[in-house]
């Protein structure tokens, strides 16, 4: 018996070496180590979690300490990750978020929920796409209050006939508190930041500054397909905002991740301002770095645009000197044409980080939505939006 089972956990390690299968069918990680023998797909020790959730439609077993026998290792061979893939992801939609490996447990968890049990993508199941790809979405959302710590129900209206985001105070409110352009608008899951499995930051414009919404629903399903509506939405505007952009050009667009953030100490202008400790978003989509007094600020104190080498931006570390007021010790410098920037940070690993993230921006391409006007494109010149940095 002993013989046996070592010859199907070899057959099962040979299987999962091949291409399709050295990535969890799930998220992507690299080198799974378990298999749902209902399904046939091999996926990661995270992703194995919500499959043992779901007993109606999926079990699991380790790769290499559970015992195969020779019937579900053949089922294995049969199936794999390709042949469910062309099965469970079959009309998946463009704009749909497909989660990888280090993405929030909400999106990984829902989204296998959305593969598996309720089979969105099997075709079969059109009317369940329906929650984000009609272009319309209404519905209840605790908003946390803008100078509160408490959070409050409000019903927000996603609508892409005028591409807008309306919240409004009362279920029956007539007015909305704030109609939000999909425009400049992104959608990105902050657990930590928000204090919730399901927190997610809703970040747009207005006027010519930064506003931060805190959402989260109770319900994760609700609060994916929220995201994915607003996807859905970004992606109508974009097509035609950016056409002819293909979908390759534009589905980095229509939500994104801040490439870091962290707190950093800044000084003023002339630099002999005291340091003051800030919270600093940078961004490498829009190539803005943001700054707040705290993570969960509502509106920016201030933005700086990143522009290329050739136009006069760079990044080095500052050597450490008797700095006035700063209590941080790894200093950097990001040089731009209008002015310098000196911020301090607690820990050398943290200066070489930032000093890292400020050089991949730097050393990007300049893209047309860079640019502002048909004008500075043209002429090839860079914007730069600092309004109101020196606060
Ligand atoms: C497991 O999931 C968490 C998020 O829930 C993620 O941060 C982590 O990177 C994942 N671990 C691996 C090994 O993929
Ligand atoms: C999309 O457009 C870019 C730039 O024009 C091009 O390099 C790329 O090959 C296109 N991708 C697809 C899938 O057509
Ligand atoms: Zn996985």
């Amino acid at each position: 018996l002993m013989a046996s089972w070592d010859r199907n956990t070899i057959i099962l390690l040979d299987l999962v070496k091949q291409p399709e299968n050295a990535r969890c069918a799930d998220c992507g990680a690299p080198d799974p180590d378990w298999a749902s023998y209902k399904l046939g797909v091999f996926v990661c020790l995270n992703c194995s979690g919500t499959h043992r959730d779901l007993t109606d439609v999926s079990r699991v077993k380790s790769i290499r300490l559970d015992n195969w026998e020779d019937d579900l290792v053949e089922f294995m061979r049969r199936n794999g990750n390709a042949v469910a893939k062309a099965q469970y992801e079959k009309s998946v939609p463009a704009f749909y978020y497909r989660p990888q490996q280090h993405d929030c447990v909400v999106l990984r968890d829902q989204w296998i929920r959305a593969k598996y049990a309720r089979q969105e993508f099997t075709g079969k199941n059109g009317h369940l796409q329906k929650a984000y790809s009609s272009g319309f979405c209404d519905g209840t959302l605790w908003k946390k209050g803008k100078n509160k710590r408490q959070f409050q129900k409000r019903r927000f209206v996603l609508s892409q006939d005028d591409f807008t985001l309306r919240y409004f105070i009362k279920e029956d409110s007539k007015v909305a508190k704030a109609i939000i352009s999909v425009r400049n608008m992104n959608a990105v899951f902050q657990p930590e930041k928000v204090g919730h499995q399901n927190g997610l930051q809703i970040t747009y414009m207005t006027e010519d500054r930064t506003r931060n919404l805190f959402v989260y629903h109770e319900n994760g399903q609700e609060i994916v397909n929220w995201f994915n509506a607003v996807r859905a939405v970004r992606y109508a505007y974009l097509r035609k905002a950016l056409a002819p952009a293909n979908d390759s050009e534009l589905m980095p667009l229509l939500t994104t991740r801040s490439l870091k953030e962290g707190y950093m100490e800044k000084t003023g202008p002339m630099q002999w301002e005291p340091f003051k400790r800030r919270w600093f978003v940078l961004c490498s989509v829009d190539r803005k770095l943001l700054y707040f007094k705290t993570p969960m600020d509502a509106l920016e104190l201030g933005a700086v645009f990143i522009g290329t080498e050739a136009h006069g931006f760079s990044v080095r570390e500052t050597p450490t000197r008797g700095s006035r007021g700063s209590r941080w010790r790894y200093g950097l410098t990001m040089e731009t044409p209008d002015r310098n920037f000196i911020f301090m940070c607690e820990q050398e690993l943290e200066q070489r980080d930032w000093i890292k993230a400020f050089q991949q921006v730097i050393a990007q391409p300049l893209l047309p939505q860079h640019y502002s006007s048909k004008e500075e494109r043209q002429y090839n010149c860079v914007i730069i939006h600092n309004k109101h940095i020196s606060k």
